[in-house]
């Protein structure tokens, strides 16, 4: 058992599979506590949390990512760095990307995205998913048993995100299989500690590039061609990259994180079969299991913050340049907020108060689309599996499972997770 006042939260794979006892003891010595590695200030209660998100005058996202990972590309001075930070900003990890952007630029950012995220797009792209849905479970119904996160979630959310953006059918398989998605294991997206500092997007880069290139010299009737011409809220034209990365950053931040709610959702329904029953027997309880698959298991483990002056949160005092770090998942258990937050319950009346898609300007875009994504997928999975387990060959009997997640502090979720089933009929 590690000593939670000396672990390395950053580091220490004894936290990887059960994070919450440390996250409890944390907040019980303080919602806002200095951690004894880099100076992070580590953010497990809600209002704290809240107040952090919402204050970005005072609070940074170029840091949003790594948090302490690469080490800050300047030795901060003063009581406020805000000039420090902007004489540095392309030295930081995926600076290019919104979501480590700061307003005015991240809002221009971010305007790109409105020509996506319609009503009319939204109600498409759903009809896709429930094709898509039974065309990925058709590929393992027969075999009675599947790994889900490599059979089903990955690829479903990747090509979820395809089709939002209007990548054309013929092209779909191609970014299944360049993307990872098909590998059991695979890291995809760059929201994980291996690929901060790297760039893993530049084959998505340099295939958005061509479309938008190709749309702008030739319209069409299509989802390319309405982010092609799509312009800043002030008219003028954003160049080509521009709205490449608004667009291929989708892929990034949509495709882990939905896959580790699916693949959360899913071990629910083999670990309690009583959870499984009730939603078979009353499907408007779907929404709400989603919701509090997304409290218990938030795929975010950590998103940071750079203060830019010194400040107080929660009365304690954090200094110019410290790296303040909200623990979504902690927050969504803190227990002044939810009631037995350790307990999952479908009945829980605040559930959609969970920091999942976190708060303020970079509050997640694509929440609404991961919910309708959560909610086809487990209609249909009802529909087509009864009878679905752990696969106990794999994971163990019930009262001793064996469970591997991500050795990463910036995601939670499960690395495998094998199930049995009964085709339904
Ligand atoms: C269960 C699934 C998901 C979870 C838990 C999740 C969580 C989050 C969180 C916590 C943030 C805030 C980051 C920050 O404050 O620094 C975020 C941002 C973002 N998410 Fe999601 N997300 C999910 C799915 C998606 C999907 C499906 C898409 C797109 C199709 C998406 C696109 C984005 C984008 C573009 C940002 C950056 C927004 C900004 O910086 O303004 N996410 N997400």
């Amino acid at each position: 058992m590690s000593n939670f006042d000396t672990v390395d939260f950053f580091t220490d794979a004894s936290l990887i599979p059960d994070p919450h006892p440390y996250f409890d003891y944390l907040r019980s010595k303080n919602p806002v506590l200095q951690l004894p590695h880099y100076g992070v200030f580590a953010v497990t209660g809600y209002e704290e949390a809240t107040a952090v998100y919402k204050d970005t005058d005072t609070f940074s996202n170029c840091v949003a990512l790594g948090g302490p990972f690469p080490p800050l590309p300047f030795q901060p001075h003063g009581d406020d760095i805000s000039a420090q930070i902007e004489a540095h900003r392309d030295q930081f990890p995926m600076f290019e990307h919104m979501v480590t952007m700061d307003p005015p630029d991240h809002t221009r950012a971010r305007s790109l995205l409105s020509r996506l995220l319609t009503p009319s797009r939204l109600k498409e792209n759903e009809d896709f998913m429930w094709r898509l849905a039974d065309r990925q479970l058709e590929e393992f119904l027969d075999n009675g048993e599947c790994e889900f996160i490599s059979e089903y979630s990955k690829p479903f959310a990747t090509l979820v995100i395809a089709d939002l953006l209007g990548v054309p059918e013929d092209d779909h398989k191609q970014f299944r299989t360049v993307l990872g998605a098909d590998r059991p294991g695979a890291r995809v997206g760059a929201l994980n500690h291996e690929s901060v500092g790297v760039n893993p997007l530049e084959w998505l880069d340099d295939k958005f590039c061509s479309y938008i290139e190709d749309r702008r010299r030739t319209p069409r009737d299509d989802v390319l061609t309405a982010l092609a011409t799509a312009r800043y809220p002030d008219g003028s034209t954003p160049e080509v990259i521009e709205v490449v990365r608004s667009a291929t950053f989708l892929f990034a931040a949509g495709q882990e994180t939905t896959a580790k709610l699916l693949s959360a959702a899913l071990q629910v329904l083999g670990d309690r079969p009583d959870i499984q029953h009730q939603l078979r027997k009353d499907r408007s309880l779907i929404p709400a299991f989603i919701e509090e698959s997304l409290r218990m298991e938030s795929p975010v483990k950590s998103d940071s913050r750079l203060a830019r002056r010194a400040t107080t949160v929660g009365g304690v005092d954090i200094p110019a340049g410290a790296i303040v770090m909200v623990l979504p998942g902690a927050v969504n258990r803190d227990p002044r907020r939810f009631e037995n937050p350790h307990e999952f319950r479908l009945d829980r009346k605040n559930v959609r108060e969970h920091m999942a898609f976190a708060r303020g300007v970079h509050t997640c875009p694509g929440g609404p689309l991961a919910r309708v994504e959560g909610r086809v997928s487990i209609e249909r999975i009802l529909d087509r599996m009864s009878d679905i387990r752990i696969n106990e060959a794999k994971h163990g009997p019930a009262d001793n499972r064996r469970y591997t997640y991500e050795p990463t502090y910036i995601l939670r979720g499960l690395s495998e997770l094998h199930l049995t089933f009964t085709t339904a009929s």
